[in-house]
């Protein structure tokens, strides 16, 4: 058949379903068009079309957990504290000034001196309007077990119970009417936060903190290898140039030395190297040392890092 006869349009259209054949055109041109228009908008093509939600107090991303020591929180009869005595108020006031006064203010009215940063001011507890857990003296417990999440106002579950109960007897003093706990409210109490049981708190740091140790002790760790390095490097006796002569890799030689030094043991040095001389540094060769060799290389590079002690 000839060139000539194929694209005779008089021929095709006789036979029309050759025509399809023109749909070929149709997604080369779609495709042609997605690919111009991907080009065309390649620098938001990657970008997230919806900017971030930032809460209005956007403090609470930067909050970071308090440093804490792992305290024993001692057990207390709920009998014995959830109506005022003398003593527990007296307690509480000198509580109350240490823990609550910057927030709340001397007279519990909520103007303390940090009041002023909060953007949730601190209740006045003069006032009885408004409260968000309540006031009767369960209801406060919980405040001061959980605190109240995005307001500012802390937990102070590593204070002791008595301590707690001595705070809110306290505040009671600056209000009226104060409600009060039904029986089984305290036994509520009780159940809740076991009480009678007293708990143990574990201790933490903030992860801030946490990461500063990691990197610094990861840092040490670098430059004590850094620096025996370099101390080998100058070295030039016989053992030296033998070690080196066996190296593929020096400072991983020096590393895995530190590692097997940490747990004081020839035999985890020549299980360590032998495992993978490549990795830690030796060339294969060092498989063939025999064992006054692997005494000499490892006793050489142990002494050198605690010659090269800084
Ligand atoms: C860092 C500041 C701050 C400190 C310190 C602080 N508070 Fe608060 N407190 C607040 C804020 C803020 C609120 C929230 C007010 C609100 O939500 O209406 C609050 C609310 C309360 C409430 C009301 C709970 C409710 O049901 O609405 C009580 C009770 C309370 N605090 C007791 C205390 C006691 C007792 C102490 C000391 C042990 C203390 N606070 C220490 C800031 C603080």
């Amino acid at each position: 058949m000839q060139l000539k006869d194929e694209i005779d349009f008089k021929e095709l259209l006789k036979n029309p379903v050759r025509l399809f054949g023109a749909s070929y055109l149709y997604f080369l041109l779609a495709g042609g068009f997605l690919g111009v228009y991907y080009i065309w908008n390649m620098n938001d093509v990657s970008r997230n079309g919806t900017p971030p939600v930032i809460p209005a107090d956007s403090t609470r991303f930067i909050e970071d957990i308090p440093m804490a020591l792992g305290v024993r929180i001692p057990p207390v009869d709920v009998k014995n504290v959830a109506s005022p005595t003398k003593e527990l108020v007296e307690k509480g006031a000198v509580l109350f000034k240490a823990n609550c006064a910057s927030c709340h203010g001397e007279n519990g009215m909520g103007d303390g001196a940090t009041a002023a940063t909060l953007a949730v001011k601190p209740r006045n507890f003069h006032d009885a309007a408004g409260w968000k857990n309540g006031r009767k003296v369960s209801e406060m417990y919980k405040t001061l077990q959980e605190g109240l999440p995005a307001t500012g106002m802390p937990s102070f579950n590593y204070l002791s119970a008595e301590d707690r109960f001595a705070m809110i007897h306290y505040v009671h003093t600056f209000g009226t009417d104060i409600p009060k706990d039904t029986p089984e409210d305290l036994a509520n109490l009780e159940k809740t936060y076991s009480l009678s049981k007293g708990v143990q708190l574990a201790p933490h740091i903030p992860v801030k903190l946490a990461m500063e140790k990691l990197e610094k002790e990861s840092r040490s760790e670098v430059n004590a290898v850094n620096e025996q390095t370099s101390f080998l490097e100058k070295q030039q006796d016989a053992t030296a140039k033998f070690i080196k002569a066996l190296a593929v890799d020096e400072k991983k030689i020096v590393t895995t030395a530190l590692n097997a030094a940490a747990k004081k043991s020839l035999n985890d040095f020549i299980k360590i190297v032998s495992a993978d001389p490549f990795t830690n540094g030796f060339k294969p060769e060092v498989l063939r040392l025999n064992t006054d060799e692997w005494n000499t290389v490892y006793n050489y590079l142990i002494k050198l890092s605690h010659s090269n002690k800084s």
